[in-house]
């Protein structure tokens, strides 16, 4: 193994700490702390696991913690008629609504209903806009995570080459906008992509986000190239055992990068430390 390994559960565990100092503060300065509610559509187990990971997150910060659990077969209009009531709760500054959402609701117009300035998640219109032209607004978790992760690992960014694999709403698309505002050459790669080995050689900067277990190998890098792996994916083991992987094939991937995510411990602790530190930025801003 010649590669570093990027600790992101500890640079998650600065950043709620830094956080909760903030929100300290915060509360002397107002008499109120920042509140955060977290919307849970149905029984889905792993949301239910990060919906409780970022409840306990958001009170350890010294935040409000307003939990919102749904049966799956609720209405879209109640959903979004729950949305409004917490647009207007002056107690509530971040508002997340966790996804997926059961088939029969769009989420489209789940996140439209949200107040972009209470949108921490980053997810509105308003907000991938604000991003794309470089406004201020909130920045979707995930990314920023990863960005803290980069930016902590090579200092400036200018002028590198990266390539990010995956152009969902939530990862790839922000996460290229990011790269592109610290002067990175972005591409952004995909299923259609062709001859993607090559893509990704060409690459001083890999953020793989596919969804597909150890689909990165390591012969796919340029050596050096540092590595942050967003996905995880839980893998069937022996005797009905299973384990979570990312979208990089660990084993190959860490002989050749410069510095690598582990899956777990790496993106993951990071994108519940943003939705803390977003939630903290939307209480002082709507007070300012
Ligand atoms: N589902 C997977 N990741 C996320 C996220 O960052 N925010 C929300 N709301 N749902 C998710």
């Amino acid at each position: 193994m010649s590669a570093r390994i990027i600790d992101g559960k500890g640079a998650a565990a600065a950043l709620r700490a830094k956080v909760a100092v903030e929100v300290a503060g915060y509360r002397a300065a107002t008499g109120r702390a920042p509140g955060l509610a977290v919307v849970l559509v149905g029984e889905d187990p792993a949301s239910a696991v990060y919906v409780r990971s970022k409840g306990k997150a958001t009170l350890e910060a010294g935040m409000l913690s307003f939990e919102h659990k749904l049966p799956a077969e609720i209405s879209e209009g109640k959903l979004i008629d729950l949305i409004n009531e917490l647009n207007s709760d002056p107690a509530v500054d971040g508002i997340l609504v966790q996804l997926p959402l059961p088939d029969h609701i769009d989420p489209n117009q789940v996140i439209l209903a949200i107040d972009p300035d209470k949108d921490v998640d980053g997810f509105h219109p308003i907000n991938a806009g604000r991003l794309a032209i470089g406004l201020t607004g909130f920045t979707p978790c995930t990314p920023l995570g990863c960005l803290k992760l980069l930016k902590a690992e090579l200092g400036d960014l200018s002028g590198k080459n990266a390539v990010v694999i995956g152009r969902s709403n939530i990862v790839g698309k922000p996460m290229a906008m990011l790269l592109l505002a610290e002067h990175c050459t972005v591409t952004i790669a995909h299923s259609r992509t062709r001859d993607l080995p090559e893509v990704v050689r060409a690459a001083d900067i890999v953020v793989a986000a596919v969804g597909r277990a150890g689909m990165v190998k390591g012969d796919w890098l340029k050596p050096g190239a540092t590595v942050i792996d967003v996905g995880i994916n839980r893998v069937a083991g022996e005797g009905g055992n299973s384990h979570l992987a990312g979208d990089v094939d660990f084993a190959s991937a860490s002989q050749i990068a410069g510095a690598i995510t582990p899956v777990p411990g790496g993106v993951g602790p990071m994108t519940i430390a943003c939705l803390i530190r977003n939630t903290l930025v939307s209480a002082a801003r709507r007070d300012g």
